[in-house]
């Protein structure tokens, strides 16, 4: 059945695509912090970029418009709170102070990260009230355990099929 196109509709469609939950930081002269983000998607192999879709009124955006850096943190399924934390408007330096991470080529890594890219930005580019950011790898890592997964609005933990 094919529905009119309206915004919460288009929320509740796109709420069924499900995702992992990741959160883009950035340090810059000014101040750091980061937000939880799923419109998040890996986009070249050579070479090798990452892409992210920023709200214009992000204030992350307006650090890593500065910064020209920023990094994806995948989120493991540990760190609900981590991602509640990072998706809220908590003043913006108080977020990393919430949670331990170190310093990957000049982007804060948060500690115990499922998996995460550290990237040089190379391009913005307008979309509607959201900005695409395209970044270039300069680092990488490996965490360890499941993922923390979004799906219609709630996080779920991830459960792989057995016996198939
Ligand atoms: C699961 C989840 C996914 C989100 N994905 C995005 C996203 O991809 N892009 C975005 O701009 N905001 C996204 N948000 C909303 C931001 O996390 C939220 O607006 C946050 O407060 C922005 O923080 P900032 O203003 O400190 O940058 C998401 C929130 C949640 C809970």
């Amino acid at each position: 059945m094919a529905l009119e196109p309206d915004p919460e509709l288009f929320r509740e469609v796109f709420g069924r695509f499900a995702t992992g939950v990741a959160v883009i930081t950035s340090a810059a002269a000014a101040g750091s912090g980061g937000m939880t983000a799923n419109a998040v998607c890996s986009l070249s192999l050579d070479p090798l970029l990452a892409l992210v879709c920023f709200e214009n009124n992000a204030r992350t955006l307006a650090i890593v418009r500065e910064s020209g850096r920023f990094g994806v943190n995948v989120l493991s399924a540990e760190q609900e709170d981590v991602a509640r934390v990072f998706a809220s408007k908590v003043p913006e330096p108080e977020k990393l102070e919430a949670v331990s991470h170190r310093y990957h080529a000049d982007v804060p890594i948060i500690d115990g990260a499922l998996s995460w890219v550290a990237c040089s930005l190379r391009e913005l580019i307008a979309g509607g009230d959201h900005t695409i950011a395209i970044g270039e790898v300069v680092a990488m890592g490996l965490g360890e355990g499941e993922p923390l997964l979004w799906y219609e609005g709630q996080y779920h933990d991830f459960a792989p099929r057995v016996g198939r």
